[in-house]
């Protein structure tokens, strides 16, 4: 089944902060557009702030008035459900209750026609659940968007076991006409995002309740190595702890207590606090009036003595660092290859610098007999990053851990040192990720391309984590989740059997 005609009418039930938004996209592809909200007034309310921001995006010149004229002509109050008898699609969007949920697509059955298809926009429901006992479960389709809905280009359309492929075709390709990213789903609980996500908050809560660094320091670090938008403190502060500890305890339960998706004990002492973030004030972070945002914690640097040169030997096969070594010799670094030096090492002046593995520092440093070990934290791209984290083994000299520091000053790269732990702070939170993404395409949730897709449309991410494995190495990732499940000894770091074959044959996610 091919997208729906332009001249479908859609139908948008709840006319809060995501139905206002859907009935808006639809109403900008040209679909006549009935907005319902059992709230006596809200739907109009709705449709009046939206001309108010479409007013503004023609002072940007992103619509003309004309455009912006039309598009709200397209755009009317429902005064019951009734009046969806003549829609081709219901989005609905009201409040998170299946039994509330329920009652309404029973109606919906009633009024719409048989070829109507019915979609709801829950984040957290089984559309499985949604659709028993209907007459028509195969119409029954998640139509997931994500907020504000104009904006982010994601759409998980998600199947439950009796949603007709054709059903899922048409809305995928009727959100591509609506100019979104659609991707396939099938329906378990969090779908994509809101399952492969959780590693995001969950490895920065852990390390700050470890007390590797403080919640600026790892939050500057998933940004400015790790190019995300934002840290997880701060994220989370944004989202609401109520909210995404709700979230977090849905799919922990949902997936019954897996380890892997375990909430996190200094989330729950907020949301208990009453902490919930920016909108009561107080977080992670303060938002009273004069608060200071406090800073990252970065390494002071000792200057370089005048004239002198740093010395760095790497290793013949550098791999992953390629692009820190380019920097380093661009920088005037005296880069010199040799081949008695262990695959993947920098050495500079006498200590050893490596990606990390997973392994603490202590435990590599005796693994493999290096006193002087500093470890250095995964980077997006080492040719940019502005900011890294490194940790090293008790052992190693104050002197041996500066001349690294100096290293990488000198190529404008600010250092944090963080407590030695396994797999440091953006490893480790891309480790994670890309592991609940492999058993999510393991299990048929979605492709490869699929999850990469839902992660950056939906949350922004700079690159898709499988993606990301890729670029690493599958058998790297292997490698730090390994290391990680060792020194843990627990069942959260347990590597996607799906990581595991790839790694076995050298293989990638994509071609
Ligand atoms: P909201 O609270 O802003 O709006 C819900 C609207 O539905 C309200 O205006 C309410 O009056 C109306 N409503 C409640 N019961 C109704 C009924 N029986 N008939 C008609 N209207 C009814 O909620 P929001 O945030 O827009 O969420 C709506 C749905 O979208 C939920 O299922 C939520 O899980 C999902 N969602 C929310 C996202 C978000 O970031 N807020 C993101 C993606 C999905």
């Amino acid at each position: 089944m091919s997208a729906l005609n332009q001249s479908a009418v859609i139908g948008v039930i709840g006319a809060g902060a995501m139905g206002a938004g859907i009935a808006q996209v639809a109403a900008q592809a040209g679909h006549q557009v009935k907005l319902y909200d059992n709230r006596e007034g809200v739907a109009q309310t709705s449709i009046d702030s939206m001309a108010k921001q479409l007013a503004k995006l023609v002072e940007r010149n992103k619509f003309t008035v004309d455009q912006v004229q039309q598009i709200l002509a397209r755009l009317s109050v429902a005064n019951s459900l009734e009046d969806f008898s003549d829609t081709g699609l219901v989005v609905e969007a009201i409040v998170e209750n299946i039994d509330v949920k329920k009652s309404i697509f029973d109606a919906l059955e009633t009024i719409c026609s048989a070829n109507c298809i019915l979609a709801s926009n829950t984040s957290s429901i089984s559309i499985t659940r949604l659709a028993a006992g209907m007459k028509h479960p195969e119409r029954m389709v998640g139509m997931h968007f994500f907020n504000p809905a104009p904006i982010m280009k994601l759409v998980e359309v998600v199947s439950g076991l009796a949603t007709d492929s054709e059903v899922a075709t048409c809305v995928y390709e009727t959100a591509l006409n609506w100019g979104k990213k659609p991707v396939y789903a099938a329906s378990t609980p969090g779908f994509i995002v809101n399952r492969v996500a959780r590693p995001f908050y969950a490895e920065s809560f852990r390390l700050r309740q470890e007390q590797v660094a403080d919640c600026a320091t790892l939050d500057a670090l998933l940004k400015g190595a790790g190019g995300f938008r934002m840290g997880a403190f701060e994220l989370t502060d944004m989202i609401g702890h109520d909210v995404n500890y709700a979230v977090t305890c849905s799919v922990f339960d949902a997936y019954y207590g897996d380890f892997r998706f375990q909430p996190s004990l200094i989330q729950k002492d907020l949301v208990d606090a009453g902490f919930l973030g920016r909108k009561s004030g107080q977080g992670f972070y303060s938002y009273k009036e004069g608060a200071d945002k406090p800073q990252a914690q970065c390494v002071e640097v000792s200057p370089l003595d005048d004239g002198a040169v740093i010395k760095c030997e790497v290793s013949k096969d550098i791999g992953y660092f390629k692009g820190l070594v380019d920097r380093l010799s661009r920088a005037g670094v005296q880069v010199t290859e040799v081949s008695d030096l262990a695959k993947g090492y920098l050495k500079i002046g006498d200590t050893f610098v490596a990606l990390t593995d997973g392994r603490m520092a202590c435990e590599r440093g005796k693994d493999e007999a290096l006193n002087d070990l500093v470890l250095v934290d995964l980077a997006l791209d080492y040719q940019s990053t502005t900011h890294i984290a490194l940790s090293r083994s008790a052992s190693t000299s104050e002197g041996a851990f500066n001349d690294v520091v100096q290293c990488f000053d000198l190529v404008g790269i600010k250092v944090s040192e963080v407590v030695d732990s396994p797999a440091l702070v953006v490893m480790r939170t891309v480790a994670m990720l890309a592991n609940e993404a492999a058993d999510a395409v393991l299990q048929g949730v979605a492709s490869a391309e699929g999850v990469d897709t839902a992660m950056c449309f939906g949350l922004n991410y700079p690159q898709g984590p499988l993606a990301w494995a890729d670029a690493i190495g599958v058998a790297e990732i292997d490698k730090v989740l390994t290391h990680l499940q060792q020194s843990y000894g627990e069942d959260r770091y347990r590597p996607s059997l799906l990581i595991r074959r790839i790694a076995m044959v050298e293989g990638r996610f994509h071609d």
